[in-house]
């Protein structure tokens, strides 16, 4: 079974509930899940493999340990995994970024695909899959069934706010994947909406409601 760590940083705590808060601003809703995308990162990206590099210093020539940048991929889940995207490229900006667009069925709840892009070496690739919310866990299932139908292998999802529900789903259908996530909620609602969560992340991200 992949491991799920749930942050306890002060930041993230801090900057999480900022974002649940319903009179946060669209502007800073998108600032703030930027940067709890990036210190969430530094944690998610410790397992990534080095490479050992000659280079020079202004002292002598010497061997040091360099990210092999080019063997990673960012996937956001469109359309609300993209506010996590350059909070995750701040940190390894060499990465290639895939796309994949899924939306929530309003009656089923089910995940509809309408968009996929990847990176034709994704088989290589360590493969980060980004989306703020894991409710159902039907979309981040879906979204690494397509992943892994065209090659990829070695994935990790992120996501700011998860139902215990969406958790359960994703290690069931993906045992091999670690989660990494700001905060673990307490339930869903009829909806299928994260309670207490921050409402619809799509909408509060670009504005749309
Ligand atoms: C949201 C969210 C996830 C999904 C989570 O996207 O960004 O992708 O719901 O729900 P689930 O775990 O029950 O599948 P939504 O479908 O609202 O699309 P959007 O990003 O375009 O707003
Ligand atoms: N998608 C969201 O954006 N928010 C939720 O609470 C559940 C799914």
């Amino acid at each position: 079974m992949g491991n799920v760590y749930v942050f306890d940083h002060p930041l993230i705590q801090h900057k999480t509930a900022m974002i649940r808060k319903k009179e946060t601003s669209v502007k800073d809703f998108r600032e703030l899940v930027r940067e709890i995308s990036m210190l969430m990162g530094y944690e998610a990206t410790r397992k990534l493999p080095l490479e050992e590099v000659k280079i020079t210093t202004p002292i002598c020539d010497t061997t040091v340990n360099m990210l092999k940048g080019e063997d990673i991929a960012i996937v956001p889940i469109l359309r609300a995994g993209l506010g996590m995207v350059d909070g995750m490229l701040a940190l390894v900006p060499n990465a290639k970024v895939g796309h994949i667009g899924l939306y929530r069925d309003p009656q089923t709840h089910e995940p509809i695909e309408y968009y996929c892009k990847l990176p034709n070496d994704i088989d290589k690739r360590e493969i980060f899959v980004v989306d703020p919310m894991l409710a159902t866990g039907g979309s981040a299932a879906a979204a690494i069934d397509f992943i892994k139908e065209r090659g990829g292998r070695k994935i990790i999802f992120m996501c700011l706010i998860a139902a215990p529900e969406g958790i359960e789903v994703l290690q069931k259908a993906h045992p091999d994947v670690d989660i990494f996530i700001a905060a673990k909620d307490e339930r869903l609602n009829e909806h299928a909406y994260i309670v207490p969560g921050l409402g619809d992340a799509g909408d509060r991200l670009y504005g749309t409601k």
